[in-house]
């Protein structure tokens, strides 16, 4: 920016004394020429005297400098015209409305000169103001400005330039009195926090040549009318205002016939009316034009080929674009750079290129990825200028030719997530000495590069996971000192590291390893720049170092690490947000000094040998997201975790921790999705509080010592079963999942499961759990549950596995359970539950054991029909066959009901002593006889009235 640099070099040039000082730049003229005349005299003068003398010619010399500095300054000052009052009024109002808290504007006070006032310039010849730049700029120490911006700038007539962009004007709107300041050439309002529509008003600024008002996020243009008034328009930026009401902004733009540069980026622009673009005359100017994240079809195309032929740079990327790339960019003989990043086009690959020779001398960005291109990689060399060429995450196949080498403008070639095959040798590379950018993961490449190989190139970034490269690290890899990223997960690698590995890579800040079978120690890691590291999945072993204080995550999970935690204390890195060292040999006590990691999202140590208590400095974790502790020895009770407020899981299970289930879970931890407290020894009652955790996914509280009732509130619970939870890609969790232990990851996100077996819960199942209609998976088996099931269980209609088994759970199956459609598997064995199973495909379809070991459950499946059936069902053999006793009221049939009576109450009393524990005989007891009693009853009471309707 021209006016700025001479605006901030003036005072270098010149020292800052300004004694004369003018109104009128024609009377500063006049002082300017005499002081020039002063000069002359000095120095004829001080000549005249000296007469040859060293010690006067000293004196001389020193007496011009003094004059010379007085006077030239006002020189200086003069070139610079001394700013008119008026205008310098007008900028003193305006800086009053502006919240000046850091005097960042200190200048605008001290300095009576407006035009040396800090953003400010003015014309040489008549002093106008015609720049004023508050542009934030985070490098150059200004301030971000916000409150009002007052009309008193309409006093500056002769505006051409106005910046404020990168400030927080607080989503207050455009003034509309900009539109009046008509000398504007450039506008910029980018990013500047300002919110409502763009004042129409601007549309009166007919020499502006560069208008910006990008990223203000909430202001919005109903129509762009207003746009095509402005004629100069030479650059445009408009992107993140919304659009989306401009139906015919192509119209709009096609009268702005000086534009080169577009940009209307993310602004919902409604998709193009390919009847209205008939009307569209072709513009030649247009060059750049960024139309990314607008959701727009493919009818786009037609515009871009009508509109102009001298595009230079075409971004698209971020939209619906289907098809090929269009034919009509056949004529684009000028285009640099190609985005068309993640969209939907797909197209033989070989045909696309095709369709962009005409460039193929000029483009040098091809970015493609994240589409469906397929089909194979043709021979590229003839776009030598080519220095980013970005096909990843398409549907490539076939090998990579080996002309790809002969591109030797190319800095960044990514070609990872495609199905290419084939070998990668030394000839790929040949003359690519700028390649600084190389991925090739996620394809079935084997690598052919001998260890001795001098690649030509330096690179800063390097992934070639999923490769086939071992089984020994490749040698030529540790001359690649710059790297800062390298990625060989999953890349055949065995043995050990070599040595220097650690050293020579010292500006190294992502490393991924993982998924090979390299073994070894660590070395102290801490005087690295590791940001990132991921080991997991390897045959590390030994005791875990110190890492770098710039550590942000750390997976070393699947290892053999052993020892103690202690050296995370050490590594004391303020950044790290991941840490997953779960599945090792780590041993002892968790360290107490969890408070230094303030940032800490997921902390993950399942499955080692800790033990001893949880400590307590765990609850400083305020980001805490993901706590896994599951696996280990850890004993004693919870320490309060209530400020770690953002935790959506929490696993400790299997572990040996006692004492109550804390309420503040559900009082504080209002986000948890996750709670999985599994075979630990927790005893009391269930909180009523948990019933507050309305966004509750899965609630693993099985195998525990927890006795009481179920709490009367799941309905509180299903509230939101329906909100998405955001679950990081790698977290897996463990679950019982129809009766086996199964490991979810990224279907996770739709599990809804209670787990509340092998307690000593007591008490009926409550009506309110039929609320939870989302729930998939419900197990109350192995507790000293009692009373009749609700009768709206059906509800749940999501169920698709239940299991009731070995409780005391008496009455009958309600008939809703039969729209359980989705139900997989079902056991309410060992219950007192009684009579018919309701008919319903899925409930006949389960084996017999799923209802067996009950009082008195008949029906399909089981072999025992219902009484009064009149069919039995034995194995299907003897189905519809009439038994022997129908129709009739035989004194047999009252002494087996009353034989029947008695020896059933003996045998169910008996069982309930034997079988299970005293205290669910105990809750039990009275209720399960009661209702036997009641279904014989019923049960005759059908029979006699079948008997007498014949
Ligand atoms: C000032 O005027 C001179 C001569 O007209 C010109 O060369 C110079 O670029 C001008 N400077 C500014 C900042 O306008
Ligand atoms: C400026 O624009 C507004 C609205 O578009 C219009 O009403 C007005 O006449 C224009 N001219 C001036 C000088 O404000
Ligand atoms: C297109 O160009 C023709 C001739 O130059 C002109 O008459 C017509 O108004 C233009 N159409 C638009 C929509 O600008
Ligand atoms: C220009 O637009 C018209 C009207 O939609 C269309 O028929 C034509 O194919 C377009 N031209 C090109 C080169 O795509
Ligand atoms: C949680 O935060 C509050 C307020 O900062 C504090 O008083 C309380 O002691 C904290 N609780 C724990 C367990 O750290």
């Amino acid at each position: 920016m021209p006016i700025k640099s001479v605006n901030e070099a003036t005072p270098l040039l010149f020292p800052r004394l300004y004694i004369c000082s003018f109104q009128n730049p024609f009377a500063s003229t006049i002082y300017t020429s005499l002081c020039r005349l002063h000069i002359i005299f000095i120095i004829m003068f001080f000549s005249i005297m000296s007469g040859g003398s060293m010690h006067s010619g000293l004196v001389g010399l020193v007496c011009l400098a003094i004059a010379s500095a007085i006077c030239c300054s006002s020189v200086g000052s003069s070139n610079n015209i001394m700013c008119l009052e008026s205008e310098r009024h007008a900028l003193l109002q305006f800086k009053q409305g502006l919240a000046d808290e850091s005097s960042d504007l200190a200048s605008w006070k001290s300095e009576k000169d407006c035009c040396k006032w800090r953003g400010i310039a003015c014309t040489n010849q008549t002093g106008h103001v015609i720049t004023l730049d508050l542009s934030y700029s985070y490098y150059a120490d200004s301030t971000k400005w916000r409150g009002e911006i007052s009309p008193s700038l309409l006093e500056l007539r002769y505006l051409n330039y106005l910046d404020l962009s990168y400030n927080h004007f607080e989503g207050i709107m455009i003034p509309k009195f900009i539109g009046s300041l008509s000398q504007l050439k450039e506008l910029k309002l980018a990013d500047a926090n300002f919110s409502g529509p763009v004042p129409p008003q601007l549309g009166n600024l007919s020499n502006l040549h560069t208008l910006d008002l990008s990223r203000n996020k909430y202001i919005s243009s109903e129509n762009l009318e207003w746009l095509s008034h402005l004629s100069s328009l030479r650059y445009l930026n408009m992107s993140e205002v919304d659009l989306s009401k401009v139906v015919n902004w192509p119209q709009s733009l096609s009268k702005l016939t000086s534009l080169t540069e577009l940009k209307l980026s993310w602004c919902n622009l409604p998709d193009v009316n390919l009847r209205s673009l008939s009307f569209i005359n072709s513009s030649t100017s247009l060059q750049l034009l960024d139309l990314s994240g607008n959701s727009l079809n493919s009818s786009i195309f037609y515009w871009i080929a009508n509109v102009s032929s001298n595009f230079v740079h075409i971004d698209l990327s971020w939209n619906k674009l289907e098809g090929g790339i269009p034919k009509g960019f056949q004529n684009l003989c000028s285009l640099e750079s190609l985005t068309l990043w993640s969209n939907q086009l797909s197209e033989n690959f070989e045909d696309s290129v095709k369709t962009l020779s005409c460039a193929e001398n000029t483009l040098e960005t091809v970015e493609l990825g994240f589409n469906q291109f397929w089909g194979s990689l043709p021979d590229l060399k003839r776009f030598f200028k080519l220095r980013k060429l970005d096909l990843s995450n398409n549907q490539l196949n076939g090998s990579v030719p080996e002309s790809v080498g002969q591109l030797s403008s190319l800095e960044r070639l990514y070609l990872d997530g495609n199905s290419l095959s084939g070998v990668i040798t030394e000839a790929h590379f040949l003359n690519l000495s700028r390649l600084q950018y190389l991925s090739l993961s996620g394809n079935r490449f084997s690598i052919n590069l001998s260890s001795d190989w001098n690649p030509p190139f330096q690179l800063l970034w390097l992934d070639m996971s999923s490769c086939k490269m071992g089984p020994a690290f490749p040698k030529w890899i540790l001359t690649q000192t710059k790297l800062t990223h390298l990625d060989l997960s999953n890349a055949g690698l065995s043995g050990s590291l070599p040595i220097q590995v650690w050293d020579l890579f010292s500006g190294l800040f992502d490393l991924d390893l993982s998924m090979n079978q390299i073994h070894g120690k660590l070395p102290n890691l801490s005087s690295t720049s590791l940001g990132n590291v991921n080991l997991s999945s390897n045959l590390f072993y030994g005791a875990l170092p110190s890492f770098s204080p710039m550590l942000q995550s750390l997976y070393l999970s699947n290892n053999r690490f052993s020892g103690p935690l202690s050296s995370l204390c050490a590594t004391q890195s303020p950044y790290l947000v991941y840490l997953d060292i779960s599945k090792n040999l780590l041993s002892g006590e968790l360290p107490n000094c969890w408070m230094q990691i303030q940032v800490l999202q997921v902390l993950n140590l399942g499955k080692n040998k800790l033990s001893g208590k949880i400590p307590s400095s765990l609850g400083n974790l305020q980001s805490i997201g993901i706590l896994r502790l599951h696996d280990n020895n850890f004993s004693g009770e919870l320490p309060s975790l209530e400020n770690c407020t953002r935790l959506i899981m929490v696993d400790l299970g299997n572990n040996n921790l006692s004492g109550k289930i804390p309420t503040w879970i559900g009082q504080s931890l209002t986000n948890l999705a996750i709670l999985r407290l599994r075979s630990n020894e927790f005893n009391g009652i269930i909180p009523f509080s948990l019933c507050t955790l309305a966004a509750i996914h899965v609630l693993d509280l099985s195998h525990n010592n927890i006795s009481g009732g179920l709490p009367h509130c799941f309905n509180n619970i299903s509230q939101s079963a329906n909100d998405y939870i955001y679950y990081p890609s790698f977290l897996n969790l463990e679950l019982v999942w129809k009766g086996i232990e199964i490991e979810f990851g990224k279907n996770l996100a739709g599990m809804r499961s209670i787990d509340m077996s092998s307690n000593y819960l007591v008490g009926e199942i409550p009506q309110c759990i039929a609320s939870m209609t989302e729930l998939i998976s419900l197990n109350l088996s192995r507790n000293c549950l009692t009373g009749q099931l609700p009768e709206n269980f059906g509800n749940m209609k999501m169920l698709e596995s239940l299991d009731l088994s070995r409780n005391q759970i008496s009455g009958k199956i309600p008939a809703s359970f039969s729209r359980l459609n989705y139900l997989g598997v079902l056991d309410v064995s060992h219950n007192h539950l009684s009579g018919r199973i309701p008919l319903g495909t899925q409930l006949q379809g389960f084996d017999a054991s799923a209802y067996m070991e009950n009082l008195g459950l008949c029906g399909p499946p089981l072999p025992q029909s219902c009484p009064g059936d009149g069919t039995v069902q034995d194995d299907g053999i003897a189905r519809g066959t009439k038994t022997v006793n129908d129709g009739l009221i035989s004194l047999g049939f009252f002494i087996s009901a009353v034989l029947g009576f008695v020896t059933g109450f003996w045998m169910v009393f008996g069982s309930l002593l034997l079988k299970t524990s005293w205290r669910c005989a105990y809750f039990g007891f009275l209720d399960n006889a009661k209702d036997w009693i009641y279904v014989k009853t019923v049960v005759y009471k059908a029979k006699v009235r079948r008997t007498l309707q014949r």
